[in-house]
This record gives structure tokens, sequence and C-alpha cells, in this order.
């Protein structure tokens, strides 16, 4: 017999940016952090999880190409849910004793995997949640946000929807180290979210090593952890909750530019943004100042695509003026766009 269920997980992009592990077995941040989740219809990952105990081993596909599931953070991820399983079927003797059976997840990306797009984040989220459907586990977002980021820091917030916070805990065993919701998507349905892809390259400095390199050698990295993001934390919950677009895209620009700089500070650097990320961020500034407050936030991960947040009422001039400029691309080193000239619908 084969025991199957299946599940979807969305991207996260972060405002408030996770950079830094107090420990990287447990993958405990430095910092709090806060993301919002896109909307499925475009992006997110459909996994089917089936266990059988005809099946070989563990395996796992991703667009159809096969993966061992043997890493160290895959292998964590796994045996935490069956350790979940068995205290479920300890608890209802009726139910299957599935938990040792090996495991197929199979699972599809709606775009494509190399674009950078935190596709880790959603791949875990929707692992864990068809496995816990699959294994009928308590569906506390929670409690799994604690197994998903065993897998990657941001999929932890890839298991709720909305406005989501991951709050850094500071217990050595990361038992408080988990995801919130701070607010679901309809509390804000104006808010949008634009992906422009700048490169689909994949990223110069893996994520990993890159926080492990900024920990160890950036002095800005101290300040920007003690000092700066717990604030900026706070406010920006506030901001989400009061649905303040100017402060909440004020401090997501800010924290974008607060990530690259500890990036930059670390030694050797570590550059992600290139030239036309350096262009998208002057656009937005200038459209900003063109509108008279702030109708357009940009952040960048750990690579040059921008993810720009707007609410919907300003679409028409945001993207209006994002499609000017691309549709010049190439053309503005030779000044023939010039944002400045740039007619805004
Ligand atoms: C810049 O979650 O990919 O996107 O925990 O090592 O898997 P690991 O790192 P990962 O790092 C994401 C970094 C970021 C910021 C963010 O998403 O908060």
């Amino acid at each position: 017999e084969i025991y199957y269920a299946t599940s979807t997980g969305p991207v996260n992009i972060a405002t408030l940016k996770y950079w830094g592990k107090r420990d990287k077995d447990l993958n405990l941040p430095t910092n709090s952090s806060i993301s919002v989740t896109l909307d499925q219809a475009n992006l997110r990952t459909l996994t089917t999880a089936s266990c059988s105990s005809k099946f070989d081993n563990d395996q796992l596909w991703i667009n159809g190409a096969t993966y061992p599931l043997d890493g160290a953070r895959s292998k964590q991820v796994l045996a935490d849910l069956r350790s979940l399983r068995k205290e479920v079927e300890n608890e209802n003797s009726s139910l299957p004793k599935i938990a040792t059976f090996p495991l197929h997840i199979v699972s599809e990306n709606n775009f494509p995997t190399a674009a950078g797009l935190a596709s880790s984040a959603a791949g875990f989220a929707a692992l864990i949640s068809a496995v816990a459907r699959l294994y009928k586990l308590p569906t506390d977002a929670s409690e799994l946000s604690k197994i998903a980021r065993k897998g990657s820091g941001s999929a932890c917030r890839s298991l709720f929807g909305g406005y989501v916070a991951w709050e850094m805990g500071d217990l050595a065993n990361g038992e408080d180290s988990k995801a919130v919701q701070v607010a679901d998507k309809k509390h804000w349905p104006d808010m949008k979210a634009a992906i422009l892809v700048v490169s689909d390259m994949k990223k110069d400095v893996p994520s990993t090593s890159g926080m492990q390199l900024t920990v160890h050698t950036s002095d800005l990295f101290q300040h920007r952890i003690k000092e700066v993001v717990p604030k900026r934390f706070i406010e920006m919950k506030k901001a989400i909750i009061e649905k303040d677009f100017p402060t909440f895209a004020e401090l997501t620009m800010k924290d974008s530019n607060s990530f690259h700089s500890v990036c930059l500070d670390s030694y050797p650097p570590i550059f992600y943004l290139n030239d036309t990320s350096k262009r998208i961020i002057k656009l937005i500034n200038l459209l900003n100042e063109s509108a008279g407050k702030i109708i357009a936030a940009y952040t960048f991960d750990a690579g040059p695509n921008a993810v720009i947040y707007y609410e919907e009422k300003n679409e028409k001039y945001v993207l209006g003026l994002l499609h000017q400029f691309f549709s010049h691309l190439g053309g503005w080193e030779s000044s023939s766009f010039d944002p400045k000239n740039a007619v805004i619908p």
C-alpha cells in the first residue's frame, strides 16, 4: 500500500532580512526577520509526499530530476517529522505504522528554480506541509516552522501566508526560534509585489556561506544586529498592522541597504547588487520623489533581482515607470533613457 498527500508552499520575500546564524546546525539566526508571502497563483512549489514499505529509500524529485535526500538538513527535517508521526501513532493505535517507511517526495515549481527566487523556502515549506498532512500531524504552523527553519532559515516564514515574523529566540536548543503570523493577506489586500529578474544566473556566494563570512569578518554587522534590527523589527510590525505604506516601504528599503552594506563590509567583500540593481534603486527613489511621497519600495536578497512592493492603487504609476526603464535597458548607458524624462502615466 502507498500512502500519500499533497500540499503547496509559497515564496516569501524578506522586508527585514535574516542574515547571520548563531548556530549553523540548528539554523538559529542572529536577528529576527519579517517577510511578505507572495501569491501562490504565480509562485509556489507543489509537492506530493508518499510513503510505502515497498520503496527502497528516501528520494526527492524536483521538476522531474531526482535528488537523494541525504543532505544533513533534509535528513534532520525528515527525522523530526518522523518522530512527530511516532508520537501520533503511539497516541492512536488504530493508525497505520508508517513512520519508518521510506518517503518519496515529488515537487514541481511553477517558476524557474535558477532565478534566485527563494525556491528553497517554498520547497521546504511544501515538503513539510505535505508530509505533515500525510502523517496527520497536528497542524500548528509555528511548531512546523521550527522544523522548516532547520531545512533553510527563510523557509520557516513560508508556512503562514500574509505577513510573517521569524522571532529569533534566545534558547540554545532553538525551541523559541519560530515564525508567527503578523497579519493575514486580507488585512492589507492592496499590497502588491513585482519581481524584476535582472539575472537568472546562480548566485555568486550562497547565502549560507555568505552569512558565515559576514558574522566572522564584518564590524558593521554587530551594529546591525544589536542596534538597527531590534528597533526596526518593532517598527515594521507596527507599520504592517497600521497599513502605513510609507513607513513600511522606508524600513524595507533601509533594511535592504543595511543588509547589502554588511555584505560589502565582509572580508573579502560580497557583492550581490549589479549595475542594473543600482539603477533600479535610483529609479524607485526618483519615483518616490516625483510622487511627493513613498509609494514604492525595493528590496534585494542574495542576488541582483529586485522585488518592488507597492499598493495596487499606484500600480499604473509604478509599473509604468519600470516598464519604460526596462524597455530602454541597454540604452541607459548611451543616455537614450534618462529617468528624469520618463513619462509617468
Ligand atoms: C538574503 O534562508 O537561504 O534571503 O538558512 O542558510 O538556508 P539558510 O539561508 P537562507 O537565507 C536567506 C537570506 C536572505 C534574507 C531572508 O530571506 O531573510
